[in-house]
């Protein structure tokens, strides 16, 4: 009798090496971006956390340290919210090359009310959109210089519900926290799979690939003192919730697997499986109202100009 050979599951305590590889994370101090940046140290890469708090980040790499023998873990200063700084941020990472980015950091306000950048911009979208747009343009050499890189941005379910008022981007006519976070993520997913049909058309070795990481609260993720401390109480309410989603911990997993997948390819969506929200992660298909390229490159357009960056002009 003969037996069909089968892939194992995917299991983030089976991940490949990647000695020699680069990977950067953004917002890599606290929450999911903490948690793919340890899950990625396991594999003998090199882990740069990017912070905008040099203290936070310190006691990142230390919990990191402590857990994963030998890891290569280092943090740089990235503030996305301060557009003029990321080049010399990028200056500072101090490498050849980058097998990969982790365009994880976010903000999310509950409340107004609304707030903006040093530079002007709706925090929000300025943030997670406008600050990823462009640090993509400062690292794209470093990520054309790495064999085959990946570009990783991290989106939201709560962007499946949202559609883009490209007319108010930064939320000037109708601001309401929700829906502008909801937005922003949208404008970050729109933006991913646009740049990897950009990067596509000139022949880039480069991929870009848009995870979201489902729900992923505090009161489900593990502690990892000082930077998560779960108490016991937090850990009793949390539990029913464990029934719809997940910790950081977990939520951390759409983003390493597609860093480190060889079968990932540039322009596929990865989320959780179970409903989306929790689970291993699965690729799922593109959401119909974001394969609509139209206002994929109006956004871009507008993000070009906002950010002065001229990402057209990819290498
Ligand atoms: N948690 C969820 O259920 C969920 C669901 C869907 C999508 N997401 C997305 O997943 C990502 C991570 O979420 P999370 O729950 O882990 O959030 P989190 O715990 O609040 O962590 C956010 C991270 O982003 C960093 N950050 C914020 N503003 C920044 C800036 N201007 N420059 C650099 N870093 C900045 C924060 O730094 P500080 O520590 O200095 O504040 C922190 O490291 C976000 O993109 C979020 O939109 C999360």
């Amino acid at each position: 009798m003969s037996s069909t050979p089968s892939t194992p599951p995917w299991d983030v305590r089976r991940l490949p090496r990647a000695d020699g590889s680069v990977f950067l994370v953004t917002g890599g101090n606290a929450g999911i971006g903490y948690f793919v940046a340890e899950q990625l140290s396991v594999t003998g890469a090199t882990v740069v956390l990017g912070s905008r708090n040099p203290a936070k980040a310190e006691a990142a790499t230390a919990a990191i340290r402590s857990r994963v023998p030998g890891a290569r873990v280092r943090a740089v200063r990235l503030d996305l919210a301060d557009l003029p700084s990321l080049g010399t941020a990028v200056e500072s990472l101090d490498v050849e090359h980058l097998d990969a980015v982790v365009h994880n950091a976010g903000v999310a306000l509950d409340d107004p009310p609304r707030r903006e950048t040093g530079d002007g911009h709706e925090i929000m979208f300025g943030t997670n959109h406008l600050g990823h747009f462009a640090l993509t343009h400062w690292l794209l050499p470093l990520l054309s210089a790495a064999p085959a890189a990946r570009i990783v941005t991290v989106g939201s379910f709560a962007a499946k519900s949202e559609r883009l008022d490209l007319d108010d981007l930064q939320s000037r006519k109708d601001y309401r926290p929700k829906r502008t976070y909801g937005r922003s993520k949208l404008a970050q997913m729109y933006f991913g799979l646009e740049l990897d049909r950009r990067l596509r058309a000139v022949d880039s070795p480069v991929a870009s690939v848009v995870v979201h990481p489902g729900g992923a609260l505090d009161s489900l993720t593990p502690s990892r003192p000082p930077v998560q401390v779960r108490t016991a109480g937090a850990r009793l309410c949390g539990a029913p919730a464990a029934l719809l989603v997940q910790g950081k911990h977990a939520g951390a997993w759409p983003a390493v697997r597609a860093v480190l997948e060889p079968t990932v390819r540039g322009g596929q969506l990865w989320g959780p499986r179970v409903f989306g929200l929790r689970g291993k992660p699965q690729r799922e298909p593109v959401w119909n109202h974001l394969a609509d390229t139209s206002v994929a490159a109006r956004l871009w357009d507008a993000s070009c100009d906002l950010t002065g960056v001229d990402l057209g002009a990819i290498p």
